[in-house]
């Protein structure tokens, strides 16, 4: 066994995966549910080796360098956004990701909310908690169809595909567009009866479905948002539900996030949110921290993580 380094883990995780970590390093767990403030990273910095961070961890150009010791970066996520991937590369800091283990529960949760929000399943809910189920009624709580709909799925990588595919069997007609090609986004967004969002945060997909994007859609069609909050204009798509230029949306992600109890986007009709749960399962989740542990354990040895987003840039270091 090699020496041991020094390790932080930004929260406890699902599984035993952490021990596997303790064994063999230096390890502190941060013990809280909240993330550790920045003073806490700081703190911990100048002996940092080993960094096992969440998405809602920001590991920037500062804290780099205020971690000169810094050797592996392992994100519990399969999104990288919270990390500064080229200042890591400048410092040959190899960053992990955990992609494949949640494209499948993170498309179901998408299939979830666009079933959730089409046919009113958290508004049934509380009607009949409330004690207001009368009777039954051939006009209560119409919904939309998901069957045999048109959805356009913006983003067709790895998830984006896994929703094409269970959307096949419920007979929809698919509209993509990813950097690869596919339907242009307007093009997408005029036809789709549900929007359904899956590609990463990025410069150029920050804000992509703003005030325009949202005017295009059809005033029938649901947004679904499962990938990163930031792709969607918070305040656009409040005023949009509010002016029933959309029919609605359902929103596994929110920028900011957490979403405050008082946020306004909340007085918004026809919204449906959920906590960012789209890889909570127990089996997804406890996939994510053996893929994050060995990714971590790799880079510490200074072997190539099994997954990282950066490894082919990094130039080798001297023996
Ligand atoms: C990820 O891994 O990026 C997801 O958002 C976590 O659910």
């Amino acid at each position: 066994m090699g020496a041991q380094a020094r390790v932080f883990v930004t929260r406890r995780l699902p599984g035993d995966a952490l021990e596997r970590l303790l064994a063999e390093h230096d390890v502190e767990v941060w013990p809280e549910r909240v993330p550790p403030p920045r003073a806490e990273l700081l703190a911990r910095a100048p002996q940092l080796e080993g960094l096992l961070s969440l998405l809602t961890d920001p590991v920037d150009a500062g804290l780099m360098d205020a971690a000169p010791n810094l050797r592996a970066i392992s994100n519990y996520a399969v999104g990288v956004d919270n990390v500064d991937v080229d200042a890591a590369t400048a410092r040959s800091i190899p960053v992990g990701n955990t992609p494949g283990v949640l494209t499948e529960s993170t498309a179901d949760i998408a299939l979830a909310l666009m079933l959730g929000i089409a046919r009113r399943l958290a508004e049934g809910e509380a009607f009949v908690r409330a004690g207001q189920w009368a009777t039954w009624e051939p006009g209560l709580m119409l919904g939309r169809d998901l069957h045999g709909a048109t959805v356009g799925i913006v983003g067709y990588g790895r998830i984006g595909q896994a929703v094409g595919r269970r959307l096949e069997g419920f007979g929809c007609e698919l509209l993509t567009t990813s950097r690869s090609g596919g339907a242009s986004l307007d093009e997408l967004l005029e036809r789709s009866d549900f929007v359904t969002l899956h590609c990463p945060l990025t410069p150029a997909t920050r804000g992509l479905i703003g005030d325009e994007a949202l005017a295009r859609m059809k005033p029938t069609a649901y947004l679904v948002n499962t990938a990163r909050g930031p792709v969607v204009d918070t305040d656009a798509l409040a005023r949009a539900l509010h002016a029933g230029e959309i029919a609605g949306a359902a929103l596994d992600v929110t920028d900011p996030e957490p979403l405050p109890g008082d946020h306004p986007l909340l007085d918004a009709p026809n919204l449906l949110v959920v906590p960012h749960v789209g890889s909570a399962t127990h089996a997804t989740r406890g996939r994510m921290a053996d893929i994050a542990v060995d990714n971590l354990l790799a880079g510490l040895a200074g072997k190539p993580m099994a997954h990282s987003v950066n490894e082919d840039l990094l130039t080798p270091q001297a023996p």
